[in-house]
């Protein structure tokens, strides 16, 4: 038996010295090592062995059973890393001097309408200042004419933090600050992200962008009002855009409007867009209420001011065409990346 062992250890070293990839070692290791295997077929012969022998040639068995499995999993170790040097060593060398295709992005739609609107007040010596998205209560609500338990908060409800911050639900909010900050007079357009409790469908979102603007003046009127979002409105579309007001209640303006434009898509016909009115809701507006003026450190004896909330969330889409508000934040690129510059 010692003899047929060493003779299968032979023909395993011979047979393991000469594969050269990974891929043989499975055939070799069916052939020794497998159920049918030569070294298996010791095994089955082991019975004619004489029993005083039978231990130690067992034992022998096992050993080469043993190193025949062992050498397999080095031998595959050893064949597969080499494989994976020969792999790397004779791939092409990467050249950084190389040109490679740039992939140009593009700007949010509400980016695209947001630096459009600045530029086009800015034209109008309008500042452009910026605001927190984490506000107080005062900022919010207080400064504005609305009280606690005012019904106005009830459509307002938003994201409170632990210390009593809350997450500002309208640009109006930076109000009070701008007339503190530059005193009267002063034109101000201070876009910014608002935030509320909302059930988001295709027209509502807990997210979104507004414009506010205020515009602080002796004898500033309605007029006054009329004629800056009209211009406003007929540099965004590129076309005269006829406008409307309505009265409309907001408690930090008196009187406080809505602001329609007339419907882009009909012309004022009448069609599903603007429901068959021919005219779309826009920009409430209004004349900044004595409170808010007087919060603000400025005497409404002396002067007057009218005040605008843009629905810029609202105008993109209109602008663009955009049916479903929920895309804006979707982070799609497919559907964002339509938007280039022009
Ligand atoms: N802040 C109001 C809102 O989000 C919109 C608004 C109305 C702003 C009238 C104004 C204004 O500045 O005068 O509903």
């Amino acid at each position: 038996m010692n003899e047929k062992v060493l003779a299968i250890r032979k023909q395993f070293d011979d047979r393991i010295a000469s594969i050269s990839s990974s891929k043989e070692i499975e055939e070799l290791r069916i052939e020794f090592a497998g159920k049918k295997g030569l070294v298996s077929s010791l095994m089955t012969e082991l019975k004619n062995v004489p029993n005083e022998q039978k231990r130690e040639a067992g034992q022998t068995i096992n050993e080469l059973k043993g190193y025949v499995e062992e050498t397999l999993v080095n031998k595959l170790k050893e064949l597969e890393e080499a494989e994976l040097k020969a792999k790397i060593d004779s791939q092409e060398s990467y050249d950084e001097s190389m040109p490679r295709e740039k992939k140009q992005g593009s700007y949010h739609p509400i980016t695209l309408v947001q630096r459009q609107l600045e530029d086009i007040f800015s034209s109008m010596g309008f500042i452009v200042e910026d605001y927190s998205e984490v506000v107080n209560d005062y900022q919010c609500f207080e400064s504005l004419n609305i009280p606690k338990h005012h019904p106005a908060r009830d459509m307002q409800d938003t994201y409170y933090l632990e210390n009593g911050q809350l997450l500002k639900t309208q640009t109006s909010a930076a109000q009070n600050y701008i007339m503190k900050k530059y005193g009267a007079p002063v034109r101000a357009i201070f876009p910014g992200r608002c935030f509320r409790n909302e059930s988001t469908d295709a027209s509502h979102e807990n997210t979104f962008f507004q414009m506010e603007g205020i515009m602080i003046d002796k004898d500033i009127s309605i007029s006054n009002l009329i004629y800056f979002m009209k211009t406003m409105l007929s540099e965004v579309f590129e076309k005269d855009i006829n406008v409307r007001l309505r009265p409309g209640f907001f408690p930090f303006t008196e009187p406080g409007f809505e602001l329609d434009i007339q419907c882009l898509i009909c012309d004022g016909d009448g069609c599903p867009t603007c429901k068959n009115s021919g005219w779309l809701e826009l920009c409430p507006c209004g004349m900044i209420h004595p409170n808010v003026l007087r919060h603000g450190g400025i005497d409404p004896e002396e002067y007057t001011g009218f005040a605008f909330g843009l629905g810029m969330t609202r105008l993109a889409m209109m602008k663009y065409g955009i049916k479903d508000i929920r895309v804006l934040n979707s982070g799609n690129l497919n559907a964002l990346s339509q938007f280039k510059n022009d």
